[in-house]
């Protein structure tokens, strides 16, 4: 248990948050103290469920008093240990804010609780003849609080952005018990600092985010997708430069021959082609009308007649579109089971053939004993690296030797001006190389911010910030 909490101090939370849900049970202390990420054991002191803002801010004002460390919890599929309570914190969970507060058809924007899941988000877009373009395969729990506080981005990056670039407003409670909102649904708004984007990718370590504004989109147009087989990672980047010139492209993404194997296994798909391919493409673009489709069928035959492709198949219908997609967005479920050491690191899109090239170099020289499964959405420069764990080494063996890969790694990505977290967050266990793509001085200033929001230091203490000085690229 963290020295700041226990009987007495749970029992003042109790008391200063009437009607508050608060329980220490076992199985809840399990589910709700782990993310997605297998390498900590769950250890919080208590859960609780607030459902309201008030009730938030009396609980952070709180806990602020009495030196309680919060642990802001959503859908908890992270994949960076950002929503770990390992340390008898106490976790928050927004499973009991799950309202649709507003929607306003003028402004286009609905406006939520934290606890809202992105798929009901969607949902309620499509039910009112608009879209909600954030996508991912967890956005059937994933929570809109816990997007905003990881900068969520998914598979439509490419088109529409990342959550940040959807968020109008958002109201948060900060360290100062203090419930503020920002920016309140404004296209514009040029006075000042925006505080609201201080917020997106906080992985909640300045305040809590209780309701959120969110920008909805025309309809998406019918789209079609690609599915493609390539030899090499320099056709796969002169592919994708052919078909962005060409169509109006929403995803590009990509995944090996390894990331097919257990993808397929896991659902029992088919072969996609005859001929295995070494590389796999997953482009989705709007198709309204025969004459798209027939500006994608002579791209993909430029693109054939390059030598460029090994295969490929366009979709027929939205069936074929949703079985397609099954091959790139069931992949990181097909092997969660290992577990695997992940990655979401990410360089500009012209520097991914090398960079690729490099990793697959360094992964031969480290560890050419470990099978490693990449797939990603390499239209944004986003790479997920999956290492999975051999069925006869221990986790902890294997944590150690993740810890050994990450070094190199995480080095090469300075090297070549990257980021180690893309789009997953810093969390726990990025958090020993966050000084790899943050200078010192910016490291300060990050400290500096939270130590204005977060006066008693009780927001997902251990998260994101760490004390360690810039590791200069010199010595990489
Ligand atoms: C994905 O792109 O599939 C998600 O970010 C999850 C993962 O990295 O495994
Ligand atoms: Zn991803």
């Amino acid at each position: 248990m963290d020295d700041n909490v226990n009987t007495a101090t749970l029992a003042a939370l109790e008391s200063a948050c009437p009607g508050l849900r608060l329980t220490t049970e076992a199985a809840v202390l399990e589910s709700h103290g782990l993310d997605w990420t297998r390498f900590r054991k769950p250890a919080p002191s208590a859960v609780v469920f607030p459902e309201s803002v008030e009730q938030v801010r009396q609980l952070v004002a709180t806990a602020a008093e009495q030196g309680i460390p919060l642990v802001p919890s959503g859908g908890r599929t992270g994949l960076s240990g950002g929503a770990v309570a390992a340390q008898g914190e106490v976790v928050v969970s927004f499973d009991r804010m799950r309202q649709i507060l507003g929607f306003d058809p003028v402004d286009r924007t609905v406006t939520v609780q934290a606890g809202v899941v992105t798929a009901a988000v969607q949902e309620f877009a499509r039910q009112n003849g608009l879209y909600y373009p954030v996508s991912f395969a967890s956005e059937g729990s994933s929570q809109i609080g816990g997007n905003i506080a990881t900068n969520a981005g998914g598979i439509r990056v490419l088109r529409y952005g990342l959550t940040r670039d959807q968020v109008a407003g958002i109201k948060v409670v900060t360290g100062r018990g203090e419930i503020l909102e920002f920016n309140c649904g404004l296209v514009k708004n040029a006075s000042g600092y925006d505080l609201r984007h201080l917020f997106v990718a906080s992985e909640g370590t300045l305040g809590l985010i209780v309701e959120a504004t969110l920008k909805l989109r025309d309809p998406p147009l019918p789209a079609k997708v690609l599915l493609l087989g390539v030899e090499s990672m320099d056709a796969l980047m002169k592919v994708f430069d052919a078909l962005r010139s060409s169509l109006d492209l929403t995803a590009f993404e990509f995944f090996t021959d390894r990331a097919l194997h257990h993808v397929r296994h896991a659902n029992k798909l088919p072969e996609p082609f005859e001929t295995p391919c070494p590389l796999y493409v997953i482009a989705e673009f709007d198709c309204p009308g025969e004459a798209d489709e027939e500006k994608a069928m002579a791209c993909f035959e430029a693109c054939a007649d390059e030598g460029w492709l090994l295969d490929g198949v366009i979709s027929q219908n939205d069936r074929q579109v949703k079985e397609m997609w099954r091959y790139r967005e069931g992949i990181s479920e097909s092997i969660s089971h290992f577990p695997p050491y992940k990655n979401d690191l990410s360089v500009r899109i012209s520097r991914v053939p090398d960079f690729l090239d490099r990793m697959d170099s360094l992964i031969l020289e480290i560890c050419p004993d470990y099978e490693v499964v990449w797939y990603g959405h390499i239209g944004d420069g986003n790479l997920h690296m999956n290492i999975l764990k051999p069925a006869d080494v221990e986790l902890s063996d294997f944590e150690a030797r993740s810890h050994e890969i990450s070094d190199k790694t995480y080095a090469l990505t300075q090297e070549m001006d990257g980021s180690i977290s893309a789009e997953h967050g810093i969390g726990l266990l990025k958090q020993p190389w966050l000084n790899r793509v943050r200078s010192e001085a910016e490291i300060t200033l990050m400290r500096g911010v939270k130590q204005v929001f977060d006066p008693a230091g009780i927001f997902n203490p251990g998260k994101l910030l760490q004390d360690t000085k810039r590791i200069e690229k010199s010595t990489a």
